[in-house]
């Protein structure tokens, strides 16, 4: 597939099914063809929100214990999956476990998969099997509460799971509630910092998502097939909302890439003004409007208009100012 076969009538009913609700209604993939539309663009644009995890875990140091098989669950063409072994390198696993509840999608993803990795075995999934590293993506507002529970059980099966979805409210919440659900099983290694109740849980957070943007390629929007893409999607190209969640089982490992306890993370995006940002941070004393102004530290400031670096900092504050601020990735 590439641009000159793009078929924008069937991306025009797959937007149609997601914007409806409709995608939530069973299968909708009606053709091969339909995955690789698909593919290319849908499917891409989430592929560049799994580069922005991906790319915090790397520079973290985390990385799945090796050895493992992969489920790409509710696969559609296997965007997320490939990321994923592109990233940690397909060697370090043992087989690419496919899963949707369309056939088309199972073999649309393995067939992309093979031709990718050609030393990987690519499978369907089937219950029983071992799950090892569960990655999913863009599933969950396709869910009724029967699949959930499926897909949670499973969930409870793995060894790590890698989750990203839109950074919308609702489904962020959503997230976060079965994040809390999780939590007693494995240890979160991202987003969060803390192993506390969820603060977006309580009351006087209900306004709050836990989001965060990432990095479109450059280049993107001079690239006419890509700005009529965002048209005819009603995307914007320049902004990437996604929400994650990252799960490693419970003594799995010993210390596997743990946060300082006291580490601060900055949720969406911070509103850099003139003499200071104002940000909400996520933290061990749970969800706070902070100021952090210019002079205290000019050139993070600067940078944070720019090029943040990843949102994990370190910080000493008097009530909502910061006194002193470190990022933990600089
Ligand atoms: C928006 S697509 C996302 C596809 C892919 N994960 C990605 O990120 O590009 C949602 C996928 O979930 C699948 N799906 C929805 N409900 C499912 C269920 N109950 N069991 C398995 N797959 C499901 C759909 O068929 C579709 O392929």
């Amino acid at each position: 597939m590439d641009w000159t076969k793009l078929d924008w009538n069937a991306l025009a009913r797959l937007r149609d099914g997601f914007l409806s609700g409709n995608a939530a209604h069973g299968p909708y993939w009606t053709a091969l063809s339909d995955l690789a539309n698909y593919d290319l663009t849908y499917g891409e644009r989430i592929g560049w929100k799994w580069d922005a995890v991906l790319g915090e875990l790397l520079t973290r140091g985390w990385a799945p214990p090796t050895g493992l098989p992969i489920l790409d669950w509710g696969c559609g063409s296997g965007i997320a999956g490939r990321r994923v072994l592109r990233a940690f390198g397909a060697s370090n696993f043992s087989t690419l476990h496919a899963w949707d509840h369309s056939p088309l999608a199972c073999d649309f993803s393995i067939e992309a998969a093979q031709r990718e990795f050609p030393e990987l075995k690519a499978e369907h999934y089937a219950p029983g099997k071992p799950v090892g590293l569960l990655v999913l993506s863009h599933v969950l507002n396709e869910l009724t509460p029967a699949t959930r529970d499926e897909l949670l059980a499973v969930a409870n099966e793995a060894d790590a799971v890698l989750w990203v979805e839109p950074g919308t409210h609702a489904v962020s919440r959503d997230l976060a509630l079965l994040r809390d659900q999780l939590r007693e099983r494995f240890d979160l290694i991202a987003p969060c910092t803390h192993a506390n109740n969820c603060p977006l849980i309580d009351v006087e957070n209900a306004r709050h998502w836990c989001h965060f943007f990432a990095p479109a390629p450059s280049g993107i929007y001079a690239d006419p097939n890509w700005v009529r893409f965002g048209q005819q999607a009603g995307v914007d190209l320049r902004s990437l909302p996604y929400s994650f969640l990252v799960l490693e089982k419970k003594n799995l490992r010993p210390n596997v890439a743990p946060l300082p306890t006291d580490a601060s993370r900055i949720i969406g995006r911070p509103r850099v003004h003139k003499a200071h940002i104002d940000l909400l941070a996520c933290d061990n004393t749970g969800l706070n409007d902070l100021k952090l102004f210019k002079r205290t530290d000019p050139a993070l400031h600067k940078q944070l208009d720019r090029k943040p670096p990843l949102p994990l900092y370190h910080w000493q504050r008097e009530s909502e100012k910061i006194t002193s601020i470190k990022p933990l990735f600089p």
